[in-house]
């Protein structure tokens, strides 16, 4: 009973944290309220034996680590002077530091603790209060990135920040309303207002289902009479079936191409498709919405640009001060303008082999947080 209602008390502040992020960090400046990710700046110590090593915690419930397996890299790393430490849920971290640097799969404990998990709860408590009594240690995908990240519709105001900052014109996010309450006038009213155009893609705000989120897609005028709301509209682009996943670490990024949802017309006579990301964007995806397999490029196919992809990449990382990101972009037909659909923070990294992940986190870390360490700093 204690459990559950527990469980219940710590979801429901959590969700108030995120209602409250959602206030303060969309109305006005986002970036205001970020740091970049911190980056050494002092040259390094000549000798490597001036050099004390560096901690790195990581963290990562066991799905992940089967698929990013950290205890495999332990060896190289350590020739390097870095030390990977597995970071234990049940026990606190203040008996498990110092640590220099720590990596982190937050949404996995917090839906750890959705089901009730005491263990996940009480370590998220602690990891917060141990990152604000240690300001030094840096935290490859901070929390505040996180708190915007987790959920679809703050991810697209990151994504929107970011276009802004860019200032180029190719490079876009969808038009986007928020339905709330129905009636097709109504509705038209909004979504003329934010400028979504039929056919639109209304998405529904998940909560912890980031892999799952429900989506329906709407043809034209018809379909507002029975959609589900709440939901977000947003414009849907024609880009042959393309979705290009972007996996960031530190300034290496991979692009890999994945089936998404075919092109499609307005149309008055079809009605609205219900469907989830899980069934059109897996690496297998058939589903009768994907184009093909890999998509079906046409003569309107455009490739996916790779400064355009490097670009996004690097303010992604600026306003989140992240380094351990994961963007969806789809390259819209005939233009070829790169549309940012959808940002999650330290993604499955899926398609990314286990070798390549592991070098590309070893030069982030060696160049990044493990360059500044001096061997006079006090450990805490
Ligand atoms: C928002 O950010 C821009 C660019 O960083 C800055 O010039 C502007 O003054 C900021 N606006 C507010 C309201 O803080
Ligand atoms: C999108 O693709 C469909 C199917 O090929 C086509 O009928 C429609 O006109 C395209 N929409 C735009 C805006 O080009
Ligand atoms: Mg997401």
């Amino acid at each position: 009973m204690w459990r559950n209602d527990a469980a219940l008390m710590f979801l429901f502040l959590i969700f108030s944290m995120v209602v409250i992020s959602d206030v303060y960090f969309f109305e006005s400046n986002i970036t205001a309220y970020f740091s970049p990710t911190k980056v050494c700046t002092k040259a390094p110590p000549s000798g490597l034996q001036n050099k004390r090593r560096c901690r790195v915690g990581y963290l990562l419930l066991e799905d992940k680590e089967k698929r990013i397996p950290f205890y495999t890299f332990k060896e190289e790393y350590r020739d390097d002077g870095i030390d990977l430490i597995k970071v234990h849920v049940n026990s606190c971290l203040a008996d498990q530091g110092p640590f220099d640097v720590l990596v982190h799969d937050f949404t996995d404990i917090v839906r750890g603790a959705k089901d009730g998990d005491e263990k996940a709860e009480l370590f998220l408590a602690d990891l917060e209060e141990y990152i604000s009594r240690h300001p030094r240690m840096v935290v490859m995908n901070p929390l505040s990135s996180w708190k915007l990240l987790h959920d679809r519709l703050g991810a697209q105001k990151v994504a929107k920040e970011v276009v802004k900052l860019l200032n180029d014109p190719d490079i876009t996010v969808p038009n986007r309303a928020y339905l709330e309450t129905s009636g097709v006038e109504n509705i038209m009213e909004n979504l003329d207002a934010s400028g979504v155009t039929f056919p639109f893609v209304c998405k529904s705000s998940s909560f912890l289902e980031d892999d799952n989120h429900r989506m329906t897609l709407v043809f034209g005028r018809r379909g507002l009479e029975d959609l589900d709301l709440p939901c977000a509209a947003e414009s849907f682009t024609n880009h042959s079936g393309i979705l290009h996943k972007l996996y960031v670490i530190g300034e290496t990024n991979f692009v890999y191409g994945r089936p998404s949802l075919r092109n499609f017309a307005t149309s008055d006579d079809l009605p609205n498709v219900q469907f989830s990301t899980s069934q059109v964007a897996k690496a297998h995806s058939v589903s009768p919405l994907n184009a093909g397999k890999h998509g079906e490029p046409t003569s309107q196919t455009r490739p996916v640009s790779a400064d355009k992809i490097s670009r996004i990449s690097e303010m992604t990382r600026r306003v989140l001060g992240s380094s351990l990101v994961g963007i969806d972009v789809i390259v819209q037909d005939g233009t070829g303008k790169h549309v940012i659909i959808d940002m999650n923070d330290f993604p499955g990294y899926h398609e990314v082999g286990t070798g390549e992940f592991q070098t590309a986190l070893l030069q982030l870390l060696k160049t990044g947080p493990c360059s500044c360490l001096d061997s006079k700093e006090k450990k805490t």
